[in-house]
């Protein structure tokens, strides 16, 4: 059986035999899943359906699908098995069969369909799963000692449906295998091959590693074309199979190599052939090269296989021979059909990466060679950041092929120094984007003909007319760079009348643009300040345009609501009310006019309420065409200083706002939704800001306040229309509460002065009153040690309080107590020391703070002791 015809055999049997729906293969670009780059398993682009978030067309489906996985690039030529594309056969269940009939189904497709020799193929099971191994032994000539428990049988890819498996192993001869006394079923070497993977996902692993069980079981099975092809056709790898073995040929005849008489140069040529199906089905599913995401993967795998190209010995470009190769390898094959479509248009991707890259390889190469040999040398083992850095930047060497080649002769990689450089670089960019944030624009006199360029909001394509970047034109664009653009028509609006440009993309055939804005020259030329996201651009290329139209709807809200709001407030507030400025972006409408005082509460509610009406109406908005007196004279509201030309294009909402404006704007009013004003500030003297949002962003504004009350009334535990009393009573009692708690401190220190004086010493005819007490901050503390001082003869308070986690320290003494030798700041410095402060200060009046809480009775020990001393 050929490649194909396994492919046939597969689908066939599950459609017409046991009643799957046969599907195509779904894109390698994965839809809705932020999880995943691409497609690398046949389950992948079923997942909704496994989880139950979606409905599938049928319980039972069938694929064929074509798979991209990149983790063990390095190994690919270098076994028999691993390659970066490959196609899965699976029959998937979505809560319908279960464990017994995807076994039995299995080996009646193997045994019966293929007829794989019965006594050769082994089952591993999940350690527990006695239900899979009694189904197992009952399947119809298995040997049941045949059945391997392995601990790792449990299948997952990143966040999503998952479970335990069972896997389909075949013996393909002692000869094939490593020969060790441990060898058996899950061994490393060549003479069990896997060729069936039952997995019976049970659980949705979360995005933080928790596995939910769910709603119902699922089947998901996975069987390698290429693998299951290789035991058919009794080739002793994948690489020799119809399905990748023409490509080698091609290749080989090429360099004029001969396979199978050198190990290196067979792993050149099965790189070649494995990346030449990558590349050509990634292209076909529309992937571009670029230096992110897919286009990345893309970009590393095309480059890598040029290098090996030349490893060979090849000099000139060779890929889009190996294109042909592949496509005619799939040209009769079903899913294919774009493959052979897009041939051309795949070759051309392919050639423009392949001599851009083919341009600096020998110089990139001649420099990692002087490299290695300078850090052998040197007894060296790992290229620094920057070197690998400069290898990518300037000779498209990406990090991880300069890795490769490294670990190819036992060097290594600063991986971490490269990520800096590149962090660096990035840095670089931003900063000179925001140095550059007016993008230079190079003189275009004698390269654009301006007259011949139109706008038309309802242009879908256009031709470029002229590229520049950093202020000089070019004839084209790479991916990663940014650049200004031109182009004969276009429908974007450009930046003006305080409204934002409109957004979008454009594709050509070989690239794709992403414009952030539209500006305009002085002489009105609009161009479009883009970024190439992927793949390249000419002079001359045509586009189809995508205008971000939603970005662009509820700019266009925004600005309607912008004229319907200054009508209102002229209505409400008065006739003063001109507009000072104004900004309209897709999120939010910010509008300045003149007007001395604050816009009170009520007058706002009013504005509010006025423009909503004018919304629930519903009508048209009008836009026409006429004389600037005609204009005036009709009432249309217009800003002085603006400049406009002899025609004029008015907006008119009718009865109720006509503006001069040429901004976008809402078909219907009804579009605007709902209009809320979020604040009302001042901005200058005599000049007041409304911010106000309309449509999802009116709803989203909404749903946030909607929270807040609903958190409020949850933790006030009462309805949300009883919180406003419910707050106002929970002012009053705390007021009071604190007015209670003041009166209480205020008896407690009073009970606790009269208990310090009446404990108060005598020492050498001084009255010294000590003590720890409770009071709220040093204020307090100094007035209860002047009471003190004041109701004693001789006295000295000696006071301490912990406030707040800190210690607080005062020592007062009277007159009489300093003539007699007391010195309050002597004092006081010892104490300090104790609670690990500092302070001082006269011999009457002294205070200080410190640290240690729970050292304040030893500080006034302290103080005691030192008194002693000065009055000896
Ligand atoms: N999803 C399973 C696999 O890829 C079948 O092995």
């Amino acid at each position: 059986m050929t490649g194909n015809e396994l492919r046939e055999a597969y689908l066939k049997f599950f459609a017409e035999k046991k009643g799957h729906l046969r599907m195509e293969s779904f894109s390698l670009i994965p839809e809705n899943d932020p999880t995943l780059l691409l497609i690398g398993a046949g389950m992948a682009p079923l997942k909704p359906f496994f989880t139950g978030k979606m409905k599938p067309p049928r319980t039972r489906v069938t694929t064929s699908q074509r798979c991209v996985r990149t983790g063990d690039i390095e190994n690919v030529g270098r076994t028999a098995r691993h390659q970066t594309y490959f196609e899965m056969l699976g029959n998937f269940s979505f809560g319908d069969y279960f464990k017994k009939e995807a076994i039995s189904w299995a080996w009646e497709f193997l045994t019966e369909v293929v007829e794989l020799p019965k006594d050769k193929l082994y089952a591993t099971i999940y350690p527990k799963d006695d239900e899979a191994a009694a189904i197992w032994r009952e399947q119809p000539g298995f040997d049941p000692t045949h059945i391997v428990p392995l601990e790792d049988n449990f299948w997952e890819i990143g966040p999503g449906p998952c479970g335990p498996d069972s896997e389909i192993y075949i013996d393909l001869g002692e000869e094939r295998g490593c020969g060790e006394p441990t060898c058996g079923v899950g061994c490393d070497c060549d003479r069990y091959l896997e060729i069936w993977n039952l997995v019976f996902t049970q659980f949705d692993r979360t995005e933080d590693g928790k596995y939910n069980p769910l709603a119902h079981k699922n089947i998901d099975t996975g069987c390698g074309l290429e693998r299951i092809a290789s035991v058919v056709q009794g080739k002793p790898s994948n690489f020799e199979t119809d399905l990748l073995f023409p490509i080698i040929e091609y290749a080989a005849a090429k360099a004029g190599v001969e396979y199978g008489k050198d190990a290196e140069t067979d792993v050149s040529l099965k790189v070649i052939a494995d990346h030449a199906r990558s590349m050509s089905i990634m292209i076909m599913d529309g992937i571009l090269p670029s230096n992110e995401g897919r286009g990345y993967v893309l970009r590393r795998i095309l480059r890598r296989a040029v290098r090996h190209g030349r490893l060979l010995g090849i000099k000139d470009t060779f890929l889009t021979g190996a294109v042909d190769a592949v496509v005619k390898i799939y040209q009769d094959a079903s899913d294919f059909g774009a493959l052979v479509a897009k041939q051309d248009y795949i070759k051309k991707v392919i050639l423009l990466e392949e001599e851009r890259f083919q341009a600096t390889l020998t110089q990139g190469m001649e420099l990692l060679n002087e490299h290695m040999e300078a850090l052998k040398k040197e007894g060296g083992k790992v290229l620094g950041g920057a070197d690998a850095f400069k290898l990518y930047d300037t000779f498209g060497f990406p990090w991880e092929l300069t890795e490769e080649i490294l670990h190819e002769n036992g060097l290594e990689l600063d991986e971490k120094g490269f990520e800096a450089e590149m962090q660096a670089q990035r840095e670089r960019a931003r900063s000179a984007r925001k140095a550059n944030q007016r993008v230079a624009v190079p003189d275009l006199r004698d390269r654009v003909d301006v007259t011949k360029l139109r706008q038309d909001e309802s242009a879908v394509e256009a031709k470029v007319v002229c590229i520049w970047k950093d202020g000089v034109l070019v004839d084209e664009l790479k991916d990663g760079e940014e650049a200004g653009i031109i182009l004969d028509v276009t429908p974007f609006y450009a930046e003006g009348g305080g409204q934002v440009g409109d957004a979008g993309l454009l594709i050509s055939e070989l690239g794709r643009v992403q414009v952030s804005n539209a500006k305009k020259l002085p002489d009105g030329t609009v161009y479009h300040v883009s970024y190439m996201e992927e793949g390249m651009l000419k002079v001359g290329d045509s586009v189809k345009i995508e205008i971000d139209s939603v970005r662009k709807l509820a700019s266009a809200r925004n600005h309607t609501a912008t004229h319907l709001m200054q009508a209102a407030l002229k209505k409400v507030v008065g006739n003063q009310v001109n507009q000072a400025g104004s900004l309209v972006t897709p999120e939010r409408l910010r509008f300045d006019f003149s007007n001395f005082e604050p816009v009170t509460e009520q007058q706002l509610a009013d504005v509010e309420e006025l423009v909503n009406e004018v919304i629930l109406k519903g009508q048209d908005v009008e836009i026409s065409h006429m004389k600037q007196d005609e204009a005036r004279e009709k009432g249309a509201m217009a800003l002085f200083s603006e400049k406009y030309g002899d025609i004029v294009r008015v907006v008119t909402v009718p009865g109720f706002s006509m503006e001069l404006c040429g901004g976008s704007h809402v078909k219907n009013v009804g579009q605007i939704g709902m209009f809320k004003i979020v604040s009302e500030t001042g901005v200058a003297a005599g000049v007041r800001r409304i911010e106000a949002v309309t449509g999802a962003a009116a709803l989203a504004y909404a749903k946030k306040n909607e929270t807040i009350v609903r958190e409020a009334s949850e933790l006030l535990k009462c309805h949300a229309d009883d919180m406003t009393a419910r707050i106002t009573t929970l002012v009053d009692e705390n007021k009071q509460m604190s007015q209670k708690l003041d009166e209480v401190r205020k008896a407690q220190e009073k009970e606790d002065a009269q208990k310090l004086l009446s404990d108060a010493v005598e020492i050498a005819g001084v009255n010294l009153v000590k003590g720890t007490v409770n009071v709220g901050g040093m204020d307090e503390l100094r007035e209860m040690a002047d009471l003190a001082c004041d109701k004693l003869e001789n006295g000295v308070a000696v006071l301490g309080a912990a406030i707040d986690g800190k210690v607080n320290l005062v020592v007062k003494a009277s007159k009489e107590a300093v003539k007699k030798g007391v010195h309050a700041g002597k004092i006081i410095k010892e104490m300090a020391a104790v609670v690990g402060g500092g302070g001082g200060g006269r011999p009457d009046m002294a205070q200080a703070g410190g640290k240690f809480a729970e050292k304040l009775p030893e500080a006034i020990e302290k103080a005691e002791a030192v008194i002693k001393e000065q009055l000896k």
